[in-house]
């Protein structure tokens, strides 16, 4: 008898690729990689990779007629590619998701626009609009944001008090931006929603994330925080999930404020830092519920059967791998990258813990 495998394209070479891959080779399913960068972590590990620019027609045909499925790992793949690619094979999740989760003001107005609260917010085209947000908002600091391709807190100013407009502005470097009101948050969570073909829509337990200089650091998980909390989380996630009519996986970043609001701050179209503990600690993971779904297959149990706390390798941190070597409870995940930049996530390591 012969069993037929199928084969998963990845538009993008970085660690949610290459985690999505090695799930992927769990379930027999093979891997292609479409990436710009030679020897990305993601490449290291498929069956197939294709060095190529995401708009480079020749090279995503190729990549077409390889796939059964196409999928993504990052926000800022082309919506052109997608469009072209879907000509040919099945494209998971839609572009709907991309194109709401590529830039912050279409991201703030779609969130406001199927009821879920954000900061407020107001679109920035030059230095004057600044100054009369805040004239508007009657305060003294905002957030400004471009509003396509931050990440890591890159791409974003906070204004304070009589900062100069226009020098603020034009240290952002773009012609489109967000102004955000500050949230004084309490914490900071994020939920995971996965949602299948027949519209089964899991979510995970949630983490609380930390930042360090604007980059995720720790992860904790699940969070002993209300369930009236969880609970209003995991409803938004599922409502986003149902409004994109997702297939695969999605990340909705929450700021939970101290009189106990919960306030959408991003949507991730895909697997997110803060769920890599889901690897160790839950059944199936966001990598494997993510492939399961755009390839056809039933979501797996979201369950966690233990805590987990997540810790990114940033820059030097990967110097710190020897002691956790010696740790019986730390799982360590290194991305194959070669060069320790600062800011750069080189790997996590997961400590897990019985309940
Ligand atoms: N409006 C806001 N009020 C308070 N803090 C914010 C606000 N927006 C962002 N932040 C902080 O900055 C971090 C990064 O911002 P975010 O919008 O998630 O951009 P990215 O993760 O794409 O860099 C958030 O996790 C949060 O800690
Ligand atoms: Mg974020």
């Amino acid at each position: 008898m012969k069993v037929k495998s199928q084969t998963l394209g990845i538009l993008g070479g970085g660690q949610l690729g290459r985690m999505s891959a090695l799930a992927a080779a769990r379930l027999g399913i093979k891997t292609i990689i479409l990436c710009p960068e030679k020897g990305c972590p993601a490449s290291l590990i498929s069956t197939g990779f294709i060095e190529a620019d995401y708009l480079d027609k020749e090279a995503l045909k190729q990549l077409a007629d390889q796939c059964d499925i196409i999928t993504y790992e990052f926000e800022n793949i082309p919506l052109k590619t997608i469009e072209f690619l879907q000509d040919f094979v099945p494209v998971y999740p839609d572009h709907k998701l991309l194109e709401a989760s590529q830039n912050r003001l279409k991201e703030k107005k779609f969130l406001n626009d199927i009821g879920i609260e954000t900061a407020p917010w107001a679109p920035c085209h030059k230095a004057d609009d600044i100054k009369a947000t805040l004239e508007e908002w009657q305060t003294r600091e905002c957030i400004i944001k471009t509003a396509r391709f931050g990440y890591d807190g890159k791409g974003q100013i906070f204004y304070k008090d009589n900062s100069d407009y226009l020098e603020s502005w034009n240290s952002l470097r773009t012609d489109e931006a967000i102004i955000e009101g500050v949230i004084d948050f309490d914490y900071e969570i994020s939920v995971i929603v996965a949602r299948d073909e027949k519209k089964t829509v899991k979510t995970y337990p949630i983490g609380i994330n930390e930042h360090k200089n604007h980059i995720l650091w720790k992860t904790t998980a699940p969070a002993h925080i209300p369930d009236e909390i969880q609970n209003e989380a995991a409803r938004l996630a599922h409502l986003v999930a149902e409004k994109i009519e997702l297939i695969g996986v999605l990340t909705l970043e929450l700021f939970i404020t101290k009189d106990g609001r919960v306030l959408a701050n991003e949507i991730a179209p895909r697997t997110h830092n803060s769920g890599h503990w889901t690897i160790e600690a839950t059944h199936a993971s966001q990598f494997e519920n993510h492939v399961r779904a755009v390839c056809g297959l039933p979501l797996g149990s979201t369950d966690a059967f233990a805590k987990a706390t997540m810790i990114n390798l940033i820059g030097d941190d990967v110097n710190d791998i020897p002691g956790y070597l010696e740790q019986d409870n730390a799982h360590i995940h290194l991305y194959g990258k070669e060069e320790a930049r600062d800011g750069r996530k080189m790997g996590h390591v997961t400590i897990v813990e019985k309940f």
